[in-house]
Order: C-alpha cells, then sequence, then structure tokens
C-alpha cells in the first residue's frame, strides 16, 4: 500500500492500540459477554502447533466436548501464523504475531445480534464512516445478506457475495467451521460501486470477519451440524489500528512502530529515508520480536522440532536481517527488551519471564552467529558459481552443519534468483534421520501404533494411584508382538491397558511406576507405565498363568519404587525454589527426570552454580525438610491458580482445572505426579552433580528419601573399601592418597634416570666393536628396550669419546612389549660432514626399510619405523651405504 492510501481521516479522533483493544472488550462486556484471557500461545490442541486464531481455545466447546465457559465470551487472543511469512514486512498487513479481538457466541445469538453489534461497534463507537465499509457475504447465505440489507441498511452493491474459498472458515482440514461475513475498508470509496473487487489490497483491507459456525468437518470433508449454532468472530488488532490511526501500513502503528525506532537509533538508520530492501527489514525485525517473546514466554524453546523450530526461524530471520541492516551483532536482547516494555501493559506477563527471554534471545543468537559466517561463504560461494540451483546436499549442509532453516536458505536463493531442491534436501534428511535411527535403541514402534489405534476407542483409564497402590481392575486389552491378543502366557512381553489402575503412567518427568498383577494362578511383572492420549499402557511379562482379555485381577503397585519417586518429585519441587531463592528468581525449568534412584532438572543461567551455591540450596532444601511443612493438593481452575503465583512448566498443557502441589510459603507448581504428605518424609536432600548440557543450560542431579540412603550407603561402602585398602582412618585417606602420589612420581623420576644411565652404559660398551676404514670408523648396532630419547644422547656421547671422524648408527625395538615399534638413530662426527655426508637424507632409506620414516640435521638424525623384523637388514644395508660413502 502507498501512501495515497491514508485515510482521509473522517474520524474524529485517535485510536491508540490499547485503547481499540479495550474499546472492543469493553463493548462486548456491555453485552452481556465474559472476558475470557487470551489462552498460551502453545495451544492444548495437537491438530496445530500453534494458536492460529482467537477461537482455537473453544474449538472443544464449539464441538460440544467442553461445557461452555459462559453463553458469550469475548477475548483478546495473541495468535502466532507462519504459513505467508514470506508476505510478513512486504505487504502492509501481513504479521507472524497479531492479536484477534472476538466476540463469541457458545450456542446462544447467531447472525442477527453478531452482524448489527458488529456494524454498531465499527460506526458509533470506532466512528468509521459506513461510506468507507464493504462487506462480504458466502455465495448461498441469503440471510447474511438480507441481515446487512435490510435490518444494518448497507447498500447492497456493497454487500459481494464470495464462494467457499474466502467465505467459508475453519481452522484447519477438519473440526467446527461454517460460512463467514467480512467486513472491509475502503481506502477509496470514491471510486464509487462497480466492479467492486475486494482483491484489490490497495483499495481494500479485509479487518472483521464473523463466522457462523454451524458445521463440523470430518476428514472425509462431510458436514455435520453441530449440536448448537456457535458465533466466532475476529477482528485485526493491528489492521483496525492502520485504519483508525490513518497510516499507510500496520508497522506504522503505534503497536510496531517504537520497535523500528529502536531500531532505526540500533543501526543509525532512518526508516523513512531507506530503501524499499531495508525498510522491509525493519517491518520483519518489528514483527518477529512481538512473536519471539511471547513464544518464549509462553514456554517455548529453540530447537529443531515444532514449535521449537519456529522460534529458531523467527530468530534466525531475525539476525540475517540484521545482517542486511548493517551487520550489527548481539542486538536481539535489545530489541526484545524495547518489545517487552511496549507490551507489558496487556501483557503482565512478560515482565516475570524478562530474563528468560532475553537470554534464550542472546543464546540463540550466539549459536546462529557461530555458524552465519562460514554458511553465509558457502551461499557466497553457490551464488558465485553462476548456478541456478542449490542442491539438496547444500541446502542440507547449510541447515545440518551451519544451523540455516531451509526456508532462510530458500529465502536467499529467492533474492538472488536462484531456486533450491527441496527434494533433495528432503531426501539428505531422510537419510540422516534413517542413520540416526539405525543407530539408536529401535523402539517397538509396532506396538506404539497399535495401542494409539486401540486408545482411540477405548475410555480414559481411571488412575487411582493418588490414594491407592492396589485395586481390583479388569484386562481391557493385550498387545502382544503390535497386535492385539486374546490370550497370553507365560514368557510373554506384552502391553496391557486396565480399565482403572494404581499405577503411575510416565508423565511429566516422573517416570512410570513398576508391580504386579496377582490372581491365585497368575502373576505377571510389570515394568514400567506410559500413556497414550490418557490411557495407561502396562508394560508386563507373563511370569506364571494365564491372561486373557477381561480377565479380573489386583493390581499392585511396587510401594518402595514408588516411594522412591514420590520423594524425588517433592524434591524437584523445593529444588527448584531454592534455585530461584538462591540463583535467580527468573530461573525456568527446561526439563526433568524424577527417576527412583534420583531426580534431574534442568534450567535455564548463563552460568555454572558454584560450589558455595550449591551448598547454600541443597542447605535451604533441608532446612524445609526439618521444617516438616505438610503438602496440600488441590485442584482449582488454571487462571486462579496462575493468579496465586503457581510455576507452570514449560511445554505442558493444562486443562481448565488444574492439580496444584502447594508446599505453603516454599514452592507452589501445577503438577500431576505423586508427592509426600508433609516435607519431612524426604529425610534428607543431597546434590550429586550440576554441569551445563548445552549453552545456557545446567542440569543439577541429586536425591532425596530412599534413593539419598542408598546414595549415601554407597558412598559410605567406598569410603570403607578405600579406608581398608590404605589402611587409613577415613579422614586420612586424602592425605594417604596425595603422600602416595609424591611418592609414585619420584619413583617414576629415578626410574628415568636409571634407565638413562643403563641405556648409557650399553651404548658406551660398543666402543670396543668400532670399525676403522682409512682415517674414518663406525659403530652399526642394534640395541633393544631403550626409548629414543636416550638412545639418542647415548649415540651423541660415543661420538663425543670417538672423534669427528665417527659415524653411529643405531637401530632398536624401545618397548620389548610393543614390537611393532622400531627406533633409529644416525649421527656423524664433524669431520664427515664437513666431506658431505649428511645423517637426515642418510637416514631415510633405513627407515624406509623398516617401514617407516624420519630425519633431522647432518649431523643427527631419529626416525622410526613398524616393521621390526626388517630392522637387522636394514641395518646391514645401512652398512653398505655408509662403506660406499667412505670409500
Ligand atoms: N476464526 C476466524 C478468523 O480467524 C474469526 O475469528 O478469521
Amino acid at each position: 500500500m502507498t501512501a495515497k492510501q491514508k485515510s482521509k481521516s473522517n474520524l474524529s479522533r485517535s485510536w491508540s492500540g490499547d485503547e481499540i483493544r479495550s474499546t472492543f472488550i469493553d463493548f462486548f462486556a456491555g453485552k452481556g459477554h465474559k472476558i475470557i484471557p487470551s489462552a498460551s500461545l502453545v495451544p492444548d490442541d495437537p491438530t496445530v502447533l500453534l494458536t492460529i486464531a482467537g477461537m482455537l481455545p473453544f474449538k472443544p466447546v464449539f464441538l460440544g466436548k467442553e461445557p461452555r465457559p459462559s453463553a458469550r465470551g469475548t477475548s483478546s487472543q495473541k495468535c502466532i501464523r507462519t504459513n505467508d511469512i514470506e508476505n510478513v514486512g512486504r505487504t502492509a498487513r501481513h504479521h507472524t504475531f497479531f492479536e484477534m479481538l472476538g466476540n463469541f457466541s457458545f450456542g446462544d445469538y447467531f447472525k442477527k445480534e453478531a452482524i448489527q453489534w458488529a456494524w454498531e461497534l465499527c460506526t458509533n463507537i470506532y466512528g468509521l464512516n459506513p461510506r468507507n465499509l464493504v462487506v462480504s457475504v458466502f455465495r448461498e447465505d441469503d440471510e447474511a445478506e438480507s441481515i446487512w440489507r435490510d435490518l444494518v441498511g448497507v447498500t447492497p452493491k456493497r454487500i459481494i457475495r464470495m464462494d467457499e474459498q474466502d467465505n467459508f472458515w475453519s481452522s484447519g482440514p477438519t473440526g467446527p467451521c461454517g460460512p463467514c461475513s467480512e467486513i472491509y475498508y475502503d481506502f477509496k470509496p470514491d471510486l464509487g460501486n462497480i466492479d467492486i473487487d475486494l482483491e484489490d489490497d490497495d483499495r481494500f483491507i479485509e479487518f472483521y470477519n464473523l463466522v457462523f459456525m454451524e458445521f463440523n468437518r470430518d476428514k472425509a470433508g462431510k458436514l455435520t451440524p453441530l449440536e448448537k449454532r456457535n458465533i466466532d468472530t475476529g477482528l485485526g488488532l493491528e489492521r483496525m489500528a492502520q485504519i483508525l490511526q490513518g497510516v499507510p501500513n500496520n508497522y506504522e502503528t503505534d503497536l510496531i512502530f517504537p520497535l523500528i525506532e529502536v531500531l532505526n537509533k540500533l543501526f543509525n538508520v532512518n526508516y523513512h529515508k531507506l530503501d524499499e530492501t531495508k525498510q522491509t527489514s525493519l517491518k520483519i525485525l518489528g514483527d518477529h520480536s512481538r512473536a519471539v517473546i511471547h513464544l518464549i514466554a509462553d514456554g517455548v524453546t529453540a530447537s529443531n522440532l515444532g514449535r521449537g523450530y519456529i522460534l529458531r526461524r523467527l530468530i534466525r530471520r531475525m539476525v540475517r536481517h540484521g545482517r542486511l541492516l548493517g551487520n550489527k551483532q548481539n542486538f536481539l536482547a535489545e530489541l526484545g527488551n524495547a518489545t517487552i516494555n511496549l507490551m507489558k501493559q496487556p501483557y503482565p506477563n512478560l515482565v516475570g519471564k524478562r530474563n528468560l527471554i532475553l537470554s534464550e534471545l542472546k543464546i540463540e543468537e550466539l549459536r546462529f552467529l557461530e555458524t552465519l559466517d562460514r554458511g553465509e561463504k558457502l551461499l557466497d560461494q553457490i551464488i558465485a558459481s553462476n548456478t541456478s540451483l542449490i542442491t539438496g546436499n547444500q541446502a542440507f549442509e547449510l541447515y545440518d552443519t551451519y544451523g540455516f532453516p531451509l526456508e532462510l536458505t530458500q529465502e536467499i536463493a529467492e533474492e538472488n534468483d536462484l531456486s533450491v531442491d527441496i527434494k533433495g534436501f528432503d531426501d539428505a534428511m531422510d537419510q540422516q534421520r534413517k542413520r540416526a535411527k539405525d543407530a539408536a535403541v529401535k523402539i517397538d514402534l509396532t506396538a506404539q501404533g497399535a495401542i494409539e489405534k486401540i486408545a482411540l476407542n477405548l475410555k480414559k483409564t481411571n488412575f487411582l494411584g493418588y490414594e491407592a497402590l492396589e485395586s481390583q481392575s479388569s484386562v481391557l486389552s493385550i498387545i502382544f508382538d503390535g497386535q492385539v491378543a486374546d490370550s497370553v502366557t507365560v514368557g510373554d512381553k506384552v502391553k496391557i491397558i486396565l480399565d482403572r489402575t494404581p499405577f503411575y503412567g510416565e508423565s511429566g518427568g516422573q517416570i512410570g511406576d513398576t508391580g504386579s498383577l496377582i490372581r491365585d494362578d497368575l502373576k505377571v511383572n510389570i515394568s514400567n507405565v506410559t500413556r497414550v492420549q490418557n490411557i495407561f499402557v502396562h508394560s508386563a511379562e507373563i511370569i506364571h498363568g494365564t491372561l486373557a482379555i477381561k480377565d479380573r485381577v489386583t493390581a499392585i503397585v511396587n510401594s518402595f519404587t514408588r516411594s522412591a519417586a514420590t520423594a524425588n518429585h517433592t524434591a524437584t519441587h523445593l529444588l527448584q525454589s531454592a534455585l530461584k531463592s538462591v540463583i535467580d528468581s527468573n530461573i525456568g525449568q527446561r526439563g526433568s527426570l524424577v527417576a527412583f534412584d534420583r531426580l534431574r532438572f534442568d534450567f535455564n543461567a548463563p552460568l555454572a552454580i558454584n560450589n558455595r551455591q550449591l551448598r547454600e540450596m541443597e542447605t535451604l532444601v533441608n532446612k524445609w525438610i526439618i521444617e516438616d511443612h505438610p503438602i496440600a493438593i488441590e485442584y482449582m481452575p488454571i487462571d486462579e491458580a496462575l493468579q496465586e503465583g503457581a510455576l507452570a512448566m514449560f511445554g505442558e498443557k493444562y486443562g481448565d482445572i488444574v492439580r496444584v502441589v502447594d508446599v505453603p510459603g516454599v514452592s507452589k507448581e501445577l503438577c500431576g505426579g505423586t508427592h509426600v504428605t508433609s516435607t519431612s518424609e524426604l529425610g534428607v536432600f543431597k546434590i550429586i552433580s550440576e554441569s551445563g548440557i548445552a549453552s545456557g543450560i545446567r542440569r543439577i542431579e541429586a536425591v532425596a528419601g530412599p534413593s539419598a540412603l542408598s546414595y549415601l550407603n554407597d558412598r559410605d561402602l567406598i569410603v570403607k573399601e578405600l579406608s581398608e585398602l590404605f589402611k587409613s582412618q577415613p579422614h586420612q585417606i586424602i592425605h594417604r592418597v596425595s603422600a602416595l602420589q609424591d611418592e609414585i612420581k619420584e619413583l617414576k623420576i629415578n626410574l628415568k634416570t636409571t634407565k638413562e644411565e643403563l641405556a648409557m652404559s650399553r651404548v658406551l660398551a660398543l666402543k670396543k666393536h668400532v670399525t676403522s676404514i682409512g682415517n674414518s670408523q663406525y659403530i652399526i648396532e642394534q640395541l633393544d628396550g631403550i626409548d629414543a630419547t636416550s638412545l639418542q644422547s647415548a649415540a651423541l656421547k660415543l661420538l663425543n669419546e670417538l672423534g669427528d671422524n665417527t659415524a653411529v648408527i643405531l637401530g632398536g625395538l624401545p618397548d620389548l612389549d610393543n614390537p611393532d615399534k622400531v627406533t633409529l638413530i644416525v649421527a656423524f662426527g664433524l669431520n664427515l660432514v664437513r666431506k658431505g655426508l649428511n645423517a637426515g637424507k642418510f637416514i631415510g632409506p633405513i627407515a624406509r626399510d623398516c617401514g617407516g620414516g624420519g630425519g633431522g640435521r647432518p649431523n643427527i638424525a631419529q626416525a622410526g619405523g613398524r616393521d621390526a623384523k626388517s630392522l637387522s637388514l636394514a641395518l646391514d644395508n645401512a652398512r653398505q651405504n655408509l662403506i660406499a660413502l667412505f670409500e
């Protein structure tokens, strides 16, 4: 869009983005809508990676799978779409991150109210002139058209019918959907009502979509009417801001432009004076910085998978556009900080996550900068080679070795009129995956597939394990060898699904329980339990008897391993609190494992935690243990839990009602794991190790409860054994070991001197083997068991004693345990060198005879070889050569 399109504002006032947002929410709250806070960008919906529309959190409500939060709702939802990322910054209105203002009817009002209220809001409240508005309706939707025409009074020529491509909306190929009606802003109403083309971006912008959600679409594309008809609307905040603020594009609104101003300063440029390419880079940075801070705040970390990959792509794209603006490095944290400040009022959660966001940005930027130069060099070479194609292998090398997301390579390729062999890239990726898979332990994929299929038709397993360690259960399904089996018998390794179970299924870092299923004539060992879509899957081996579908069994959890995991889980919560209290309140969890023998906690921290801090944290956790805090488990709405400051874990999905594990005054976390009833049950807490596992990510391993006891016992046993071995009291072991080390050092020195003396005396004894030819003389001998250095100093000593007309040639096997190693020394006296003899050259053929090589100066040379059997022949050859030189 061009500056010409600035709406010649017939608007009576100017609106800030924040005002547009709050006015929308207030308007619909005034019409009986419950205000619903923005959901996370990480949706509770496996069909999409990110929240792509305001309606996404309500999908289950529209489908009748979840109760409605109220009859009407309104929200301002943060969204991310990356499907047309290449348009971001290049058109006036495309974004990755945007805010969608919505009013929703959950089986309550329908078309008439939705249309009338939308119009009232646009014209009466935001003050848009009706002559600037055009609406579209679905081709077959006479009802919507007549509401616009007869009830609202829109002139029929400004009601445009459109087909399903434009006016039938759904959030994906399946799910709730329906015809929609959109409101467009017309920047050039003077062009009149003839041949209105809503695709003309220079003239129109679509800013408000009203979806009449009344169908569910299945995989085959079949539409089934929903039980209740719903309304889902979305008004693009950034687009409305462009219209109401009279600026030429969304980027120049107060929602984004302040970031471009920060970049102006950082890069020492002026947006308004730059060419289009550089302006685009600034717009991309403004857009992406909003996306990345929210992604990180919502728990996404950069990686090569799923949403982690989206984050990585965005950040790396930012780094590159920073380069295009002037090669400035390390600017992301500063931009991120400005973005947090700009958005913190509507999104106060950003403030508490500031350190986390900035450190993730810094780390990921640094990571990419490490390889960016080399990657760019490779790209420059490809571009300079006059090809029109970046091959699949090249694109894969850029991705795998230099961290260039494929999309970034494609973007650079396009800028240089090249294309990328995507299929070749995919093949290279597949090959790598295959290599990785071949190398990895083979998992039982067939069983996994079968379970997933079965799980679709089963009710979720009734988990009893918070209260009980034993239950009477029925066998619903048995999977043996990737197939459903009716019955299995002794020795069979199977997966079992029960109707109810006391076994904890691996989740939230805590590993699955072990135990057994029994009946008079039956014993089944359970070695692990996992979850597949709320179904608990028991990995089992039949020890005796036969197990069949529908059998009743007694399921018994191993109480010892359970209590070990339970203690480690509660200890994990205490450790996280101690980290926040001793190191930094912004430390956040990046991963965790709660096992029977230890706990492992990964978190973000730029520096290693030192011993003093580790000790301080350990003491703090042990203080909490001694203080005997009771632990309360409560179920409550997620908003309430988060408001009370409960910590939510990265990557976890939570329903509306969450389980909160509260150690009052110490820790409060959303958690589905098993926990002790009072901290004193942990007995003792001990940190075992601290290490770095990736840049900016640290790992602590620790133990508590039963595993602490066995850890301490193991250590104690080692100390006892050492004490016996060194015949010292435990507290004297260190002193004893260090005295022994000193002794060994001294002995080694003595041994070396002795060896040298011995070598020397053996070599000097050779004096009498000297052979004279004319004025010159030589010694050629084999001497084994002497290392190269000693052999060389002995040769020099011999030369010294026998005078300047002497040649000394020694060969030997320095290490008698390793007969494949040969050492050779050639030393020539000064007069021989003056005559032109050269030890460095002379040694070459001898070394080659022994399968090796080497060289040196004219007077002394050393070589090595690997062929001991040829040594004596080599020395004979050397004698012939030397005699020839003497003559
Ligand atoms: N879900 C519709 C959209 O995203 C209306 O909110 O356009």
